[in-house]
């Protein structure tokens, strides 16, 4: 079996982070959303993966991700010319796949139990395709399954106005040949892109057999900024050791579970976890609160800042107010010029520079 991650697309929800980095490059918990992916294909055993990227931000992902080798697995980089839909993905993927069984894995996706148990249900039946499933409140939102009573696919509808039922797409498939010839009979949609569920649906009326997996733990798809808040915060919750690499002076107060990388310095701080600082940050005279993850190379002083994500290398000077549900850029610099105690909520693209008077 092969796996196949998703990191194309355009990402237009998450403007501007996006103008400059791939979403799927951005970290929670100070790690790149990708490499949860990575991870997670790997504990299924799969040691082949290709990845998807785009001509835009194709080259960041190779620079970031590398071939594999830290992994022990072997990385191949399929580049799609445009985002035409994640069946248009697959069949970009063709020349990669084969007629190999493959895991197809959204890279902006995050599901806590993995792929594993998955991969091992899918390896040991005979189905042709499996899809994960998640019950939602918000239906009509999503790709929607209904099911038979024993688990099996009877039709897929795409954001439906009026949901069959309250089970989404995941943004996990597992497929085995088949589905490149049903991809080769369908057409693209109104949105004009080549639907993956539109072919699943095909492999159900030529009838293949497609069966579901309902998930009961949390997954997390990380298209918006309260996305990637909320994976931040499930993430840094689970997150269960202290690790201190770093260097604490003055009245510095750490409680919870805290990271700090190395060579960082907090002068005079309070950090409350769950929470991580990431190597090389100085922090000085500031508050660190839960769900705060702060990249390699930051620079904070006089501020407060909780539940946000803090990219690398920003620099958050004499800021004498509080910072929340944030995420701030590569590069940001963001200072204020007035002592008056308030909070600020922002979304700040790589390289911004902010002046609060
Ligand atoms: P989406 O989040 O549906 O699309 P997007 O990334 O373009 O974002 P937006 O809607 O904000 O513009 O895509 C899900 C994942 O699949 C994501 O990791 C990007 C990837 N993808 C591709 O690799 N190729 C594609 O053609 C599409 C549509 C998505």
């Amino acid at each position: 079996m092969k796996g196949l991650i998703l990191s194309g697309g355009k990402g237009t929800r998450m403007r501007p982070i996006t103008h400059t980095a791939a979403k799927q490059l951005l970290p929670v918990a100070n790690k790149p959303i990708l490499f949860y992916a990575v991870e997670a294909i790997k504990e299924a055993g799969i040691k082949e993966i290709g990845i998807i990227i785009s001509p835009e931000t194709g080259q960041d992902v190779r620079d970031i991700v590398g071939n594999g080798e830290r992994w022990d697995l072997h990385i191949e980089y399929i580049v799609q010319d445009e985002p035409r839909g994640l069946a248009h993905a697959v069949k970009t993927a063709r020349p990669f796949l084969g007629d190999s069984t493959f895991v197809m894995y959204l890279g902006d996706n995050l599901i806590k139990d993995g792929v594993k148990p998955l991969v091992d249900r899918f390896n040991a039946g005979n189905a042709d395709s499996l899809i994960l499933l998640k019950e939602v409140a918000n239906p009509s939102s999503f790709g929607v399954a209904q099911l038979n009573g024993n688990g099996r696919i009877l039709c897929l509808e795409e954001k439906p106005a009026n949901p069959k039922s309250n089970l989404a797409l995941v943004g996990v498939y597992l497929f085995n040949k088949n589905i490149h010839t049903a991809i080769d009979e369908i057409k693209p949609s109104r949105r004009g892109e080549l639907e993956i569920t539109d072919a699943i649906q095909r492999l159900i009326d030529t009838k293949f057999h497609v069966e579901s997996h309902t998930l009961s733990n949390w997954w997390l798809d990380t298209g918006k900024k309260d996305d990637m808040l909320e994976a931040n915060r499930v993430v840094l919750d689970e997150m269960s050791e202290f690790v201190m690499q770093g260097t604490l002076e003055g009245n510095t107060l750490i409680s919870g579970r805290v990271r700090v990388g190395e060579g960082s310095v907090l002068r005079n701080c309070t950090v409350r976890g769950p929470a991580v600082i990431g190597n090389n940050c100085i922090l000085e005279d500031s508050y660190v609160g839960p769900f705060t993850a702060i990249g390699d190379g930051a620079r904070v002083s006089q501020a407060e800042i909780e539940h946000s994500i803090l990219r690398e290398n920003c620099q958050i000077k004499n800021f004498n107010g509080r910072i929340v549900d944030s995420l701030i850029g590569v590069n940001v610099e963001l200072m204020r010029s007035q002592h008056k105690p308030v909070a600020y909520k922002f979304m700040l693209g790589d390289d911004s520079k902010v002046e609060v008077v």
